[in-house]
């Protein structure tokens, strides 16, 4: 994959420039969005993502996974959490960083970094899929209501270089993304996704459209479902935003 790099002193959101060029049919896979300051910025859901100017990673990659099926298509969110949360990790002086499920990268219980991924289907196929991140790298302090935000400098107290660090997550996400096309590799990427995952084996409270309750998670299906087994035994499935961790 060759990488080509749009950089913008502002922008309201790289997922929405990254989703305009497919819309205009002007994008290829590698493009890398990027913006120091970004006023706009979506969060999961109905969600906005805080990032104060300069400070922070904020960028879309665009890809053109053909080889995925939009049924698969969970594969993506392992791929792109796994390659951040190794890139983090890297930096974090021995932390433990962990994957919350679906897609939050964790340190210490709080918030380090979020994906945001928007896919583009033709037929049968993803035609592209905007993977838009956001990495709190020099920020100290957060203004919004986001529950738990934590930077990389609150762990090594000093300033991180942006353009390398984000060189080295393109660099790590096309290795996964690489590796995916490789049905053995795969499964790694999948196993690897769930040894990662934030709360896996240990019990915790949820809550759900029922109320709270004790569960442990379990599994993550090839659907990206979450498994959580309760105090009953019973295994309960769980789509995107169904669920909550009470931390
Ligand atoms: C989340 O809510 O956890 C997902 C946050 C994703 C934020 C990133 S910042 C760069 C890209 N452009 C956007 O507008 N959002 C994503």
């Amino acid at each position: 994959m060759e990488i080509c790099w749009h950089h913008f002193k502002k922008l309201p959101s790289t997922n929405r420039k990254a989703m305009e060029s497919i819309t205009a049919g002007t994008f290829h896979e590698g493009d890398v969005v990027w913006t120091d300051e970004q006023w706009q910025g979506k969060g999961a859901g109905e969600n906005s993502w805080e990032s104060e100017s300069g400070k922070n990673l904020t960028f879309s990659l665009v890809l053109e996974p053909d080889f995925i099926l939009p049924s698969e298509q969970f594969l993506l969110t392992q791929i792109v959490s796994l390659a951040l949360r190794q890139v983090i990790k890297a930096r974090m002086n021995g932390q433990e960083c962990l994957i919350k499920w679906p897609n939050d990268i964790y340190v210490a219980e709080k918030k380090i970094a979020g994906i945001l991924i928007q896919n583009v289907i033709k037929g049968p196929v993803l035609q592209a899929s905007v993977i838009g991140i956001g990495l709190n790298v020099n920020q100290k302090i957060f203004v919004s209501d986001a529950p738990n935000p934590v930077s990389i400098i609150h762990f090594i107290n000093r300033e991180t270089d942006l353009l390398p660090l984000l060189k080295e997550v393109i660099q790590q996400i096309t290795v996964f993304y690489n590796m995916a096309k490789d049905n053995r590799q795969k499964i790694f990427i999948q196993k690897t996704y769930l040894k990662y995952l934030f709360h896996k084996g240990i019990w915790a409270s949820y809550s759900d459209i029922n109320g709270m309750f004790e569960g442990k998670i379990t599994d993550v299906d090839n659907y990206g479902r979450l498994q959580i087994k309760d105090l009953k035994g019973d295994i309960r499935l769980y789509g995107f935003k169904e669920v909550t961790f009470e931390i």
